[in-house]
């Protein structure tokens, strides 16, 4: 009797250890996704967790996604985070607002999952393809696009430009009036050197030429004038029986710009006839 109790021990603990070692084997860590090489999230099924160290849910939810990660293997998807300090790129693709969110990733197509936070309900996500139930994200905010890339681009100049700035207030102590300052000049000092170029630009590949009129069309100009305005006379006298007095009296009283006129001609066509 204490032999058998002795074997099922045993083998209780064998399978119990080989479990748990199998268990460590896949027991992997989320996955870092950079600026860099985010583009692998467009293979296969991702997870994806925005944190940041500074954010206070983010550190409580941390242990809940390394436990979903753990379960990554099982569930055949692949689970990564992104630090949006160090991948300002991301943060704008993805246009992220709060903190931590969640992104599911199946072939290409992007859904923010906004539902419960445990472990279990992660996995279900997965598990019971709840995924599918959400809408993928609109195609103008797709992460992939060309405008998502220039959103990113714009979240990594100002975080560039917000670096350039702490360091110059924390490590060369120029006070912040002073940093103000040298920025305004310097936005309008490359305002003036992209428009220069642009300038410079124009000319090269779309040179102005001065075509001067020939003289003699100048020196007609006003009787070509004068045609153009009869022609509007005639316009007026359209379906009327055409007095021959009247034309030449809507001729003295021409207007220089035909057209704001045109209803005085018309009064005046009207006097004429009655
Ligand atoms: C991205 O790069 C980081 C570090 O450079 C690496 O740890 C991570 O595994 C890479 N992620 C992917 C999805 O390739």
């Amino acid at each position: 009797m204490f032999v058998l109790r002795g074997i099922y021990f045993v083998l209780v603990l064998l399978v119990v250890t080989m479990w748990t070692s199998a268990n460590s084997n896949q027991q992997k860590a989320p996955i870092t996704v950079t600026d860099g090489n985010w583009t692998n999230v467009l293979e296969g099924e991702w997870m994806l967790e925005f944190m940041a160290p500074w954010c206070p849910a983010c550190k409580s939810f941390t242990e809940v996604w390394r436990e979903f990660a753990t379960w990554g293997y099982d569930l055949d998807i692949s689970v990564g985070v992104v630090d949006v300090t160090e991948n300002p790129g991301l943060s704008g693709r993805f246009l992220v607002t709060s903190l931590p969110t969640l992104y599911h990733v199946y072939k290409g197509e992007f859904r923010r999952y906004t539902g419960a936070r445990k472990t279990t309900d992660l996995i279900a996500v997965i598990d019971e393809k709840k995924w599918a139930d959400i809408e993928p994200v609109a195609w103008y905010r797709d992460p992939k696009s060309v405008q998502m890339g220039v959103l990113g681009a714009f979240f990594k100049a100002a975080m560039f430009i917000r670096g350039v700035y702490s360091t110059m207030t924390d490590v060369y102590g120029i006070p912040e009036w002073l940093c103000y300052v040298i920025f305004a000049i310097m936005t309008i000092v490359v305002g003036l050197v992209l428009g220069l170029l642009l300038v410079l630009c124009c000319d090269n590949f779309f040179p102005a030429k001065y075509i001067p009129l020939p003289p003699e069309r100048l020196a007609h100009k006003p009787s070509d004038d004068r045609e153009d305005d009869t022609d509007i006379i005639d316009d007026t006298h359209d379906g009327q029986k055409p007095t021959g007095e009247s034309i030449p009296e809507a001729k003295e009283t021409l207007p220089a710009n035909p057209q704001s006129d045109d209803s005085d001609l018309r009064k005046r066509q009207l006097k004429n006839d009655k």
